[in-house]
């Protein structure tokens, strides 16, 4: 299957490609087929967000269409920032400056307990949809670490592998990220519904 990647983040979709390429799908990007949309992320869950997305590059290009939406929920901040993850803080602030103002919101916290989310939608060009959810359990570090992966990963301490998400490597990212997880529950998922040689 050859199918458009709704997203214009490169470290994102340089995940989503590597392990999509392992289901055999062909993945294109918005560039590649000349489609330079970026969708109003206007739900209220990760799974509307994805859906808005998926949906809309599969209209415009009428090819199926991926899209992920994913963020980082903290519990002692309410679940923020989810699904506003990449406009925490508003305009104008990069990767750095998001995660300095999440380490800025956390002081005197003491529940440091946070989650990656990642929800995958895949929208055909008949209507159906495939969509699957994946999570990484993990704490808020006290600062960062690491430069790999990108976003949050530098303050996101995984406790059981003893550093930070951006201290892993991508294959190790991969086998254990929330992204990942989606991924292998959106194959299962696809692979239930239509077989294995789409
Ligand atoms: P989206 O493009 O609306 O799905 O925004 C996702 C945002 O969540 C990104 O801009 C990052 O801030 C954060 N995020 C999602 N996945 C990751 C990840 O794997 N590592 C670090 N941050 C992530």
């Amino acid at each position: 299957m050859r199918a458009v990647l709704a997203s214009h983040n490169k470290k994102k979709m340089k995940e989503m490609r590597e392990i999509l390429s392992q289901l055999g799908v062909e993945v294109v990007s918005q560039a590649d087929v000349g489609v330079d949309l970026e969708p109003e992320e206007t739900g209220t869950t990760f799974e509307e967000n994805a859906r808005i997305k998926a949906a809309a590059i599969m209209e415009a290009t009428g090819l199926p269409a991926i899209a992920d939406d994913s963020g980082l929920v903290v519990d002692a901040l309410d679940g923020a920032p989810g699904v506003y993850s990449a406009r925490y803080g508003g305009e104008g602030l990069d990767d750095t400056d998001r995660w300095k103002l999440l380490l800025k919101n956390m002081e005197g916290k003491t529940d440091r307990a946070c989650r990656f989310v990642s929800v995958i939608c895949c929208v055909l060009p008949n209507g159906e949809e495939v969509m699957s959810r994946g999570e990484v359990h993990g704490v808020v570090a006290q600062g960062p670490s690491g430069d790999g992966g990108f976003g949050y990963d530098p303050i996101f301490y995984l406790p059981e592998r003893g550093c930070t998400m951006a201290q892993l490597s991508a294959e190790e990212k991969n086998a254990i990220s929330h992204r990942g997880n989606a991924l292998r529950a959106f194959r299962e998922e696809w692979e239930r519904r239509y077989g294995t040689d789409q």
